[in-house]
């Protein structure tokens, strides 16, 4: 299967995070024409006609989000989600490292579409060299121009700023992001109000995610018609798959939505000599598994809700046959658990008793009773959280309990 190239265009073949080399392809050219000759309407009707959804974990519509922005003359602010830190997700990563300009331009004309003079962009602590090369971009396209005040003569100005996380997974939500950003503990915000209508500083403020932002300049140098002619009928256009786990080659590979889940594998290599494929985990560390049954089914939005998990931020992480499901999960709710805020009882108090009752069955000390009770705190501990950080300790503890109950009982004392 041939791997699709457009936001992953020309990585690893020449040196795109130098403004020459991104120039010389193409570069900064969708922005000079926004300036010169879309109004930011124009911008957004890209956005909305090519039926990009966020490449984050939600899949929302871009065009639509934006759209809900009230009317009422005050600031507004477009924020990068370049927080990164979903289990198995490596792509945003891969694009700032790599494309930060695409990301920047990306980044301009979306503020631009919803009418922002001042875009900020939340890059996660860990990503030390992201950061630098991004900053680098940065102070590259402001020497040529294409930020700051008056840009390019056109009467519009826009102020980029550059900011750093501290390492904290709860801070990729958007609302603890935004708390973040402000200087304050980054933990999520109860909604309504929808950071639309008072997000950050109390201003209406759009978060994308990086890799959503980044598809917008291809959007407009090739037509909305050209993206939304890719994938499929509701999940349109490209998507960045981070496959990794027990794959020969693991990696990003970008292809059209609706590509199926066999030949992603194939695309990482398939697995190790010798070995079977026992599940997949196909959105990140929030989503349920899938099986070997289900390999054929198309990677996108709808397909895979209908099948009981999700796309998630498009991570997929592969297990085969060598594959320690009790350690696997234990693995991933001592992640949430850790990574919990704290501020809601089912999340805080669920995933710690999840945490000490997985930790027994690693040990070879599990319950009798431990397995129903397993089944039983993961379910209450869904759909009553403040943020979708508490829904994400069920998902792959239950899929994995109901797929290999062996594995566990083996280890009750
Ligand atoms: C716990 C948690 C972590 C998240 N981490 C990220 C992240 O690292 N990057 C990201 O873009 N979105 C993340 N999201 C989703 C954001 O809240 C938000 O939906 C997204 O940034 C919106 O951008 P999009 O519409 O372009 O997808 C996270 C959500 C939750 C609940
Ligand atoms: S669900 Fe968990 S992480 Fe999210 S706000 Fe509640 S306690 Fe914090």
């Amino acid at each position: 299967m041939p791997v699709t190239k457009v936001l992953t265009e020309g990585i690893g073949e020449v040196d795109l995070r130098s403004i020459e080399v991104y120039r010389k392809r193409g570069g900064y050219e969708q922005w000079k024409r926004a300036l010169s000759s879309l109004k930011p309407e124009e911008v957004m009707e890209y956005a909305d006609k090519s039926g990009l959804r966020g490449r984050g974990g939600a899949g929302f519509p871009t065009g639509k989000k934006w759209s809900f922005l009230p009317k009422n003359g005050k600031p507004r602010y477009l924020v990068c989600n370049s927080d990164e830190a979903e289990p198995g997700t490596f792509k945003d990563r891969m694009l700032i490292e790599n494309v930060p300009h695409l990301v920047l331009e990306g980044m301009l004309l979306g503020a631009y579409g919803i009418g922002s003079h001042h875009a900020f962009i939340y890059i996660r602590g860990e990503f030390k060299d992201g950061y630098q090369v991004f900053a680098r971009a940065l102070d590259e396209a402001r020497a040529a121009g294409f930020v700051g005040k008056n840009i390019l003569s056109s009467g519009y100005d826009l102020e980029v700023t550059v900011h750093r996380g501290a390492g904290a997974y709860i801070c990729g939500e958007e609302t603890a992001l935004l708390n973040s950003l402000e200087g304050k503990r980054g933990e999520p915000r109860l909604k309504p109000p929808f950071p639309a209508v008072e997000g950050l500083y109390g201003m209406p403020t759009v978060v994308n995610n990086v890799e959503t932002l980044a598809y917008l300049v291809p959007v407009l140098a090739r037509g909305w018609e050209w993206f939304a002619g890719a994938g499929t009928e509701r999940s349109k256009g490209f998507k960045i798959v981070s496959v990794s786990g027990h794959v020969q080659r693991p990696g990003n590979y970008e292809v059209p939505l609706g590509t199926p889940v066999r030949e992603l594998l194939d695309l990482a290599g398939g697995l190790r000599p010798g070995r079977t494929l026992k599940a997949i985990q196909p959105g990140g560390g929030s989503s349920a598994c899938i099986f070997e049954e289900q390999l054929d089914l198309p990677y996108d939005y709808e397909s895979l809700a209908k099948a009981g998990t999700m796309l998630g931020s498009g991570a997929v992480v592969v297990f085969d046959d060598t594959t320690d499901f009790v350690k696997a999960a234990y693995n991933l709710v001592r992640f949430f658990s850790h990574e919990s805020c704290g501020q809601c009882t089912p999340c805080r108090e669920g995933g710690h008793w999840l945490e000490r009752v997985l930790e027994r069955f690693v040990d070879g000390r599990g319950l009798r009773g431990d397995l129903d009770m397993m089944h039983r705190v993961s379910a209450t501990i869904t759909g009553i959280n403040l943020c979708p950080l508490g829904d994400s300790i069920e998902p792959f503890l239950k899929s994995v309990l109901n797929r290999f109950p062996e594995q566990f009982e083996a280890r009750i004392a």
